[in-house]
């Protein structure tokens, strides 16, 4: 048959909801990775102005809202920071109350500024929010927030909802009867990691990983650079996103990326992206990965050259 005559064929086939494996548009399969995601920065100067002007607008009721979500900038992605995880920065003013809710993504917080007296309640145990900590709110758990402070606290958050969409095991629940779950417990709580004493003291490098286990979805590791030192990190399978803690980070990522971050700022490095980080003065960083997922589906990859 000549092509020209095929076009009813062809024509048929996709009224069938069939499309022809000999012709298809693009390829369904490559031999390495080729991530649409890319390597971008977002700055927590800018996210904290802007939430400042949020504040003034964006009300009470929404304070569990009032996040702005760094998106990665690439075409048609709305949402997500890397393809299973997103980060967003928040704000919760002093006398606050962010709702309670648990949902099935899983989720953590690197908080960035807050006086004693900002916390988070999980399952209904009080977990402290001062900076520097880490809060998890693992899949499924009870949790809001309450500011009592009289200043606006900040932090980054990051979840895995990109991955709970694709796999559409979306549920969402508001607390019975709203507002914030009664506090039942307080104290010390494995939901709680202040990154400083998790790393010890002294100037040494050093990688920590923290959390293991307790969220199936994602891997945290707190790492202290000295000033001079680099690490570098090969391509791999994994998605990355760092959060400079303290210190100053110099990041270098594939693609031509080169940009030195402060304290609240943050980076994604896709997959198949080599990337280093160096740290002109002494350096702690965060960096949180979908490492565990990719692990358990047998997806781990580095590059072999
Ligand atoms: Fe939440």
């Amino acid at each position: 048959m000549k092509h020209d005559t095929l076009a009813p064929y062809y024509s048929e086939l996709g009224r069938l909801k069939f499309s022809p494996g000999w012709a298809r548009p693009e390829p369904s399969m490559w031999p390495a990775p080729q991530p649409k995601f890319k390597p971008a920065v977002w700055r927590f100067a800018a996210a904290r102005a802007a939430l400042d002007q949020a504040s003034e607008f964006v009300p009470v009721e929404q304070a569990e809202r009032r996040n702005l979500i760094m998106v990665n900038p690439i075409e048609g992605n709305l949402y997500a920071t890397t393809r299973n995880l997103v980060a967003a920065y928040q704000c919760v003013k002093g006398g606050e109350t962010a709702r309670t809710h648990r949902h099935t993504p899983a989720a953590l917080r690197l908080v960035l500024e807050a006086k004693p007296g900002t916390f988070t309640v999980v399952n209904g145990a009080r977990v402290e929010m001062l900076p520097g900590d880490v809060v998890l709110t693992p899949s499924w758990s009870w949790h809001g927030h309450l500011n009592e402070t009289d200043q606006t606290s900040f932090w980054i958050d990051f979840l895995d909802i990109p991955f709970v969409q694709l796999t559409e095991a979306m549920f969402f629940e508001p607390y019975p009867g709203g507002g914030l779950e009664p506090i039942t417990s307080s104290g010390a709580t494995p939901f709680r990691i202040p990154s400083a004493q998790a790393l010890g003291s002294g100037r040494d490098a050093k990688l920590v990983e923290i959390a293991k286990g307790i969220m199936p979805t994602i891997a945290l590791h707190l790492m202290r650079q000295p000033a001079g030192s680099r690490v570098d990190t090969p391509k791999t399978t994994t998605n990355n996103i760092y959060a400079v803690i303290s210190g100053e980070a110099r990041f270098t990522a594939e693609g031509g990326l080169a940009e030195t971050l402060a304290p609240g700022d943050v980076i994604a490095v896709p997959c198949w992206h080599a990337h280093a980080v160096e740290a002109p003065h002494d350096t702690t960083i965060l960096r949180v990965s979908d490492a565990p997922l990719l692990e358990k589906l047998g997806l781990a990859r580095a590059a072999t050259h």
